[in-house]
């Protein structure tokens, strides 16, 4: 049985900055320098897939493949490396991507923070600092001037709950400050920050008479427990879910900080401030009650013995895509873009029959009456993992570490083949 996506569905690559430019000097390549043992295969980003000087064949590249859109972020660093003072080439630089982009046909949607933030304002408490909203909407500004009516589709941040759980509840990322209260001040911190940058963009945009579209890239990831019979186990669940899926999605739609983070406060131009919802979906996680995982919020983790898995460790189940973008489709009513959806595949088998199976699970969400516009896979190059370095291979390009010279895997085939006829072919 095959199944056809939408006309103007869009369809291609998600990527960001850290992990594909290179040349890069911000909060996480001080981390890399300073404490090597952080990043699993105690590689740095480096060069990554110099992706900087490279961007226009890899463009084109993916173009020739029939990608239709593509997802990439402005690193801020870059842009503004010293407080106030902004780098007009840097500028430049995006607008030519952008423009590169849409010159090849394929829909740009730009990423204004995906994890990394300049050592400057890292320095000064990060998303915590309460002047980060101010200095995010300066620097989105300066980047919705720059890029210019050529943008359409915008996400202030990547995955601000995973920014938060990483950085400050668990404390493995930058920056490395474990605690409950900092996990709660980084969700609420990031909260302003999409709330000034949201009013940014749209300033920019009404002002030129420009269309734009603004949202975050949430970070789905149900937790459901092990055995759904025992009351318990569900229970447990429940607040993960609520802190970890639902807090900042909600903050957005009521305007409020509401608890645990806040006491319901109101913020400016929180309220109703996501245009549409970029959904990033790698795995749901089935979760039980343990009494001495406090920092899980008493939900321990379990691998399920039914499902097969990445090489990252993750659940692979496309129905846990359909019912992501059901649950949200109802529960929020905004039309969604799947901003990210891959799976870490040293040798490239699992990723043909991932295309097929998640793609499909999308075709059956739009038949249900989702309101789905775009996918956009994680990623087109194998590239820095964060804390697991260069050790994970989500890319349809593998990446000579030594020449940086970019191969096709089978599975780029199978995604252009998906691409070009907008068809869905069960295996
Ligand atoms: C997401 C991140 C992205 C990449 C994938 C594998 O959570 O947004 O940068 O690391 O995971």
């Amino acid at each position: 049985m095959s199944r056809s996506l939408p006309d103007n569905f869009l369809l291609g690559c998600a990527s960001a900055a850290h992990q594909v430019e290179g040349g890069l000097d911000n909060d996480w390549s001080r981390m890399e320098r300073e404490q090597p043992e952080r990043i699993r295969d105690r590689s740095v980003s480096g060069i990554a897939c110099d992706h900087y000087t490279r961007y226009r064949e890899d463009l084109a590249t993916l173009a020739a493949m029939h990608h239709t859109a593509h997802r990439f972020s402005i690193e801020w660093s870059r842009v503004e490396p010293r407080e106030g003072v902004f780098v007009r080439e840097a500028l430049l630089h995006y607008r030519d991507v952008v423009r590169t982009c849409r010159a090849l046909g394929m829909e740009p949607i730009v990423t204004l923070q995906h994890f990394t933030l300049p050592v400057w304002l890292a320095d000064r408490g990060g998303v915590r600092c309460a002047d980060a909203p101010r200095l995010f909407a300066r620097f989105a500004a300066a980047c919705a001037e720059a890029l210019g009516e050529d943008v359409q589709w915008w996400v202030t941040i990547n995955e601000p709950s995973v920014l938060a759980v990483f950085g400050y509840l668990y404390g493995d990322w930058p920056p490395l400050q474990p605690s409950i209260r900092g996990f709660l001040g980084a969700l609420g911190g990031t909260a302003r920050m999409h709330a000034a940058a949201y009013r940014a963009v749209h300033q920019v945009a009404r002002a030129h008479g420009w269309a734009a579209r603004v949202s975050v890239a949430h970070h789905e990831r149900p937790m459901r427990p092990l055995s759904p019979r025992s009351r318990v186990q569900r229970a447990v669940a429940v607040l993960p879910n609520a802190i970890f899926n639902r807090w900042f999605l909600r903050a957005c739609t009521t305007g409020r900080l509401l608890p645990p983070v806040g006491r319901g406060q109101k913020i400016a131009a929180l309220r109703g401030s996501l245009d549409y919802l970029g959904l990033n979906y790698y795995s749901e996680q089935r979760v039980r009650f343990n009494a001495r995982r406090p920092r899980e919020l008493f939900a321990e983790p379990v691998v399920p013995s039914d499902l097969p898995l990445s090489s990252f460790g993750w659940t692979i189940d496309a129905g846990g895509l359909r019912r992501a973008v059901e649950t949200l489709w109802r529960q929020f009513g905004l039309p969604i873009v799947i901003t990210e959806n891959g799976v870490a595949d040293e040798g490239d088998e699992l990723r043909p029959r991932f295309f097929v199976d998640h793609l499909s699970a999308v075709c059956e969400a739009i038949e249900a009456g989702a309101d789905v516009r775009g996918y956009l896979h994680w990623t087109a190059m194998d590239n820095f993992e964060w804390a697991e370095g260069y050790s994970k291979r989500f890319g349809l390009f593998s990446v000579d570490r030594e020449t940086l010279e970019r191969t096709p895997k089978p599975s780029a085939a199978v995604f252009a083949e998906i691409c070009g006829t907008r068809t869905v072919a069960s295996a």
